[in-house]
């Protein structure tokens, strides 16, 4: 007779993401935040060669970030598979071959900065092309909640369906000509050589400092943005389902991460320094806030699965620590701490660590980013 389950997880069909992790012999780090992705150990990594780590951030399994090296030299033995992915290079220089049955193959070569889409269940290879040193790359996908959800490795990475609306479309659409700035504020392509200067649209309705850019990348349902916040502001603290990730790639400044009912205890709201290349991932429901406490902007590029944005920019949810009225939007899923509304140190903080710094410029902060 088997025995009684005693842990938690011996009562439930285990999670097949953090298995197969364990199976690919690297490690996975968890938290709603990590320092540094590009300094992040990682581990050898058999099946594609190099060296990888995974994420499980913000306590899900719907979207996870993939941080890889490749040797001098060296390069990834092939993959495709039936999650979304999107490419950022951290460091080095390479290349990165795509294809699909029946149509051509390209090769997009890329450095620090580039961002690349991987069209779903397209094959593909990466190269470093430095004689000397190994580049580091990271994809965000939602490699987690596709693999939770088949169940099936062979289903996830052996499967021959051929999605030609998705390479297809993402062939025509181009990796370097042909990119479409659809409408202020969203762009198509499916390459960016680099994200730290890529030109954003001004974003009036958050103020004259603030800026960004919705990225439709590889004809796939992934939601991308770059978001850049000016020099001596912050953007106020705001919180939704988990699942989105926040990667800093320019600027320095630090994070402010607590759950709702802690908005006025300072003990436990945790503060976190953000640069080049750190992570915030938040928990389901945790407030997270980005300061800018550098000279010059700063610029984080966010992905998040399917379903955010209607939430996030339809809603005017405003949560009240006080414990009145939290949203005219019974929908609204993205409720944000009101700078009225915010507790009065966590400014006082702020312009603390501004002078620090000798950032003279102290504006009113950002009414509430996305994602
Ligand atoms: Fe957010």
């Amino acid at each position: 007779m088997s025995q009684t389950p005693k842990t938690f997880e011996e009562w439930w069909v285990g999670s097949h993401y953090r298995r197969f992790v364990q199976r690919e012999g690297v490690p996975l780090y968890e938290d709603s935040y990590l320092e540094n992705l590009a300094t992040l150990p990682l581990a050898d990594w058999e099946r594609r060669g190099g060296k990888a780590a995974y994420t499980r951030l913000g306590d899900q399994e719907i979207n996870n970030l993939q941080i890889v090296e490749i040797p001098p030299r060296g390069e990834l033995k092939p993959e495709r598979h039936m999650y979304e992915a999107v490419m950022y290079v951290m460091s080095g220089s390479g290349a990165t071959t795509i294809w699909q049955e029946g149509e051509s193959k390209r090769t997009v070569e890329w450095s620090e900065g580039a961002l690349i889409a991987i069209p779903l269940n397209a094959w593909h290879q990466e190269f470093n092309s430095s004689a000397d040193k190994p580049c580091r790359i990271f994809f965000g996908t939602n490699m987690a909640q596709v693999i939770n959800l088949y169940h099936n490795l062979d289903f996830v990475f052996n499967n021959p369906f051929v999605f030609k609306e998705r390479y297809s479309c993402a062939m025509e659409r181009d990796y370097t000509e042909r990119a479409k700035h659809w409408n202020k504020r969203l762009f198509e392509t499916n390459f960016i050589a680099d994200i730290r200067n890529f030109a954003l649209d001004a974003w009036e309705e958050r103020g004259t400092r603030t800026s960004i850019m919705r990225l439709y990348m590889g004809n796939a349902s992934s939601q991308i943005h770059i978001l850049e916040v000016g020099e001596g502001t912050y953007v106020t603290a705001h919180r939704h389902f988990a699942g989105a990730h926040v990667i800093q790639i320019a600027g320095q400044g630090y994070e402010l991460l607590f759950m709702p009912g802690d908005e006025l205890n300072p003990q436990k709201r945790r503060k976190v320094p953000i640069g080049p290349y750190g992570a915030v991932a938040p928990r389901l429901n945790e407030f997270h806030q980005h300061f800018n406490t550098g000279k010059g902007p700063f610029r984080q590029l966010a992905f998040k699965g399917w379903g955010y944005t209607p939430t996030t920019i339809t809603s005017r949810g405003e949560y009240d620590p006080t414990g009145a009225a939290r949203s005219d939007n019974p929908y609204a899923s993205a409720f944000k701490l009101r700078y009225d509304k915010e507790d009065l140190s966590i400014r006082e903080e702020y312009y603390r660590e501004l002078e620090k710094n000798g950032v003279s410029l102290r504006l009113e902060p950002i009414d509430q980013g996305p994602g």
